[in-house]
């Protein structure tokens, strides 16, 4: 099947994402890439489409077991006519449980057709010096994976004569999907006297919850404990409150998912 472009849509707020979705397009190899980056607000205001001559791939982290729950008013929007789909989720070494299933139904159910799924594990979001899980996941070796699947993947496209002849990935996942948390206000950030009002923070927060006038201020019911205003901060001046919700499932997370884990495809 011959492609015409290369579309790659990813929520990442702490990078983990965005780096395995780069490893997987320089695996696919097509020359037309466009990048859809839909971590800031602005553009989740965006609609996507993708025709039957282009490949998407879209990639979010494992929230709770799912796709983020923010993220599901833009997927509504994809516009897909049988465009071919790559779908990969990153988690920070604990499970991808239903996120992976639900992500690729809900491609579906947006006129996709999807050719492949992978799930990979990136730091956790919650990770810190005093509480390490999954350092500095992807790896060199998680990306070379990621790069060997979009390969993968080229093949089979290049094999393929028409849509209906793909094969189906046999995606793991159950239904109904997992049940979420309850979502309340969340106030687990803690601001030292190291910050010099920067607001880089601000810049990247991807629900706008630090107050533009304080950035020393988060709106609790906006955030979504991504974490990426501490893993931004140039003067280490966010960290996690002690004796916070988060804190304490960091400390369980050292302690109970240190084992590493490895990436898994579906193809
Ligand atoms: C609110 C929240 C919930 C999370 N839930 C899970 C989870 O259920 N399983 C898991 O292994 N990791 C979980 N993580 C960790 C992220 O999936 C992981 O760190 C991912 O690499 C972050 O992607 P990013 O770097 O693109 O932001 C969670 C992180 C956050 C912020």
């Amino acid at each position: 099947m011959k492609i015409q472009s290369l579309k790659l849509a990813y929520f990442s707020p702490t990078g983990t994402t965005a780096a395995v979705v780069e490893a997987i397009a320089e695996g696919l190899g097509y020359e037309v890439v466009e990048d859809v980056d839909i971590t800031m607000p602005e553009e989740r205001q965006e609609p996507l489409q993708a025709s039957a001559d282009e490949l998407l791939v879209v990639a979010v982290p494992v929230y709770g077991g799912r796709v983020p729950f923010l993220l599901e008013p833009w997927l509504r929007t994809l516009e897909l006519d049988g465009t071919p789909v790559v779908c990969a989720v990153v988690f920070g070494n604990r499970a991808f449980e239903d996120a992976l299933i639900e992500l690729s139904d809900i491609v579906a159910e947006q006129g996709g057709v999807v050719l492949g799924g992978a799930a990979f594990i990136g730091e956790h979001s919650f990770s810190s010096e005093e509480y390490p899980v999954a350092v500095s996941r992807p790896d060199e070796d998680d990306l070379r994976g990621a790069k060997d699947f979009g390969r993968k993947l080229r093949k089979t496209l290049d094999a393929l004569t028409s849509i209906e002849g793909a094969p189906k990935p046999a995606i793991p996942g159950d239904h109904p999907y997992k049940e979420r948390k309850p979502r309340g206000p969340v106030d687990f950030i803690n601001v030292s006297d190291s910050c010099v009002m920067c607001g880089i923070c601000a810049e990247q927060c991807p629900v706008g919850a630090i107050d533009a006038a304080d950035f020393k201020r988060t709106d609790p019911d906006k955030c979504i404990m991504c974490c990426a205003c501490i893993k931004v901060c140039p003067e280490y001046a966010r960290t996690t409150k002690p004796g916070s919700p988060v804190e304490g499932f960091a400390k369980w997370l050292n302690e109970n998912c240190a084992d590493r884990k490895e990436p898994v495809y579906f193809l």
